[in-house]
C-alpha cells in the first residue's frame, strides 16, 4: 500500500538549492510537491520535469514572491512549506532596494503570511551565513555561530545589500513567527557548491568555476567554508521533519584554504590551468555546525563535492 502523501511547496523550485531539494523529496515517495517558478515554460525549469517520480508528485505552479495572491495559492492546502526563493546577485546590483532586498524580505513577508493563513505545519526558511558574519561585535578568532547576527547598518555601511537582504529577511521571519506562532525554522548555509541539475549556473557555483578559467596565476589563499548542495537539502529536510528543530542552523561542512581547493582539483583532473600562486590572507574565519550535526545532519568529504561538481559542469558544458 502507498504510504499517505504529504503535501509540500518549494520556493523558487529551479534555483540550484531548491532542484535537489526537490529532487530529495520526490526520491522519499510520499511528498507530494508543489514548487513555485516564476516562469513554468521556461526550459530553465525542464530538469524538474525530468525527475524521477515527478510525472506523479511534481506540481509546478506560476508564482512572484511579491505577487502575495500567486503564493498564497501556490502555499494552500500544503502542511510544510521551504522558503527558497531568493535573489542571489553575482555582481554589483544598480539597484539593491528593488532588485534584492524587497524581494528578499517582502518575499519572506509574503510567504509566511501565506503559510499563517493556510495553516501550514512548519515552515523552513533558507537564510545564508550572509546574515551571521558580517558583526563586527563578534570577537575576532572566534568561530561564528548561531548567536551571531550580521549588523544591518553595518552592511548598509559596507553596501553588503545580499548580506543585508538575507539579514532582514531572517530578523523578519523570526519576528513574524513570534507575532503569530507559526512555526519557522531558519538554515544559514555557507558557500554552497555541488553538482548542478542544469547548465544554468548559479552565482556560487561561479566562484568555483572561476579556478578554471586560467585567467588568474595568483589568487587569495583564503579559507573558504563550503558545503555540498545534497547536504544542504537533507538540511532542509531534517529541519522540517524533526519536530525537536527550532531556531536557526548553520549549515557549514568544510573550511578549506583555497590552495588545498586546488590541489584536490589537480589530482582528480590534472590539465586545467589552474592558479598556481596563492597569498597568504588574514581575516579567516570560520562556522560550527554542531547544533545542526546534534540533530543528525551529517555531510559528505569534500573530495565528494569536488569532483561531483566538476562531472556535472563538464557534462553541462560550462567548463569552458
Ligand atoms: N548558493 C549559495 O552559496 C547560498 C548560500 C547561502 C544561502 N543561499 C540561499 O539559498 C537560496 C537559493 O539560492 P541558490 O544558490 O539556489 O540561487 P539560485 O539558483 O539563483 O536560486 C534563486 C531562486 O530564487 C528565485 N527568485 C528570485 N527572485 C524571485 C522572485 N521575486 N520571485 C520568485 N522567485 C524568485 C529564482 O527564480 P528565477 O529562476 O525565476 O530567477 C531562483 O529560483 C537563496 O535564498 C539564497 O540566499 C545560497
Amino acid at each position: 500500500m502507498e504510504a499517505a502523501r504529504a503535501s509540500v511547496c518549494v520556493t523558487g523550485a529551479g534555483g540550484f538549492i531548491a532542484s535537489s531539494l526537490v529532487k530529495l523529496l520526490l526520491s522519499k515517495g510520499h511528498y507530494a510537491v508543489r514548487g513555485t517558478v516564476r516562469d513554468p515554460g521556461d526550459g530553465k525549469n525542464a530538469h524538474l520535469k525530468a525527475l524521477e517520480g515527478a510525472a506523479e508528485r511534481l506540481q509546478l505552479c506560476k508564482a512572484d514572491l511579491l505577487d502575495y495572491n500567486s503564493v498564497a495559492s501556490a502555499v494552500a492546502g500544503c502542511e510544510g512549506v521551504f522558503h527558497v526563493a531568493s535573489p542571489v546577485p553575482s555582481g554589483r546590483s544598480s539597484n539593491p532596494e528593488v532588485e534584492v532586498i524587497a524581494p528578499a524580505v517582502t518575499g519572506t513577508t509574503n510567504v509566511l503570511k501565506a503559510c499563517y493563513e493556510a495553516k501550514v505545519r512548519r515552515v523552513v526558511v533558507v537564510s545564508s551565513v550572509a546574515a551571521v558574519l558580517s558583526n563586527p561585535n563578534w570577537p575576532k578568532g572566534k568561530v561564528f555561530d548561531e548567536d551571531s547576527w550580521s549588523d544591518e547598518d553595518y552592511c548598509r555601511k559596507n553596501e553588503d545589500w545580499y548580506y543585508l537582504s538575507k539579514t532582514k529577511a531572517e530578523r523578519e521571519a523570526f519576528s513574524y513567527a513570534a507575532k503569530t506562532g507559526l512555526d519557522v525554522v531558519t538554515i544559514c548555509p555557507s558557500i554552497v557548491i555541488g553538482p548542478l541539475m542544469q547548465s544554468t549556473v548559479n552565482s556560487s557555483s561561479k566562484i568555483l568555476l572561476n579556478y578554471f578559467k586560467g585567467d588568474r596565476d595568483t589568487v587569495e589563499n583564503r579559507l573558504r567554508n563550503v558545503v555540498d548542495v545534497r547536504d544542504v537539502a537533507d538540511a532542509l529536510l531534517l529541519t522540517y521533519e524533526k519536530p525537536e528543530a527550532s531556531g536557526r542552523y548553520i549549515c557549514n561542512s568544510a573550511a578549506i584554504k583555497v590552495s588545498d581547493m586546488i590541489n584536490i582539483l589537480k589530482n582528480l583532473y590534472p590539465t586545467y590551468p589552474y592558479p598556481k600562486n596563492f597569498i597568504e590572507v588574514e581575516d579567516n574565519f570560520s562556522y560550527s555546525s554542531e547544533k545542526l550535526q546534534k540533530l543528525g545532519w551529517t555531510f559528505r568529504p569534500i573530495e565528494e563535492t569536488l569532483r561531483d561538481s566538476v562531472e556535472s559542469y563538464r557534462a553541462f558544458g560550462v567548463l569552458n
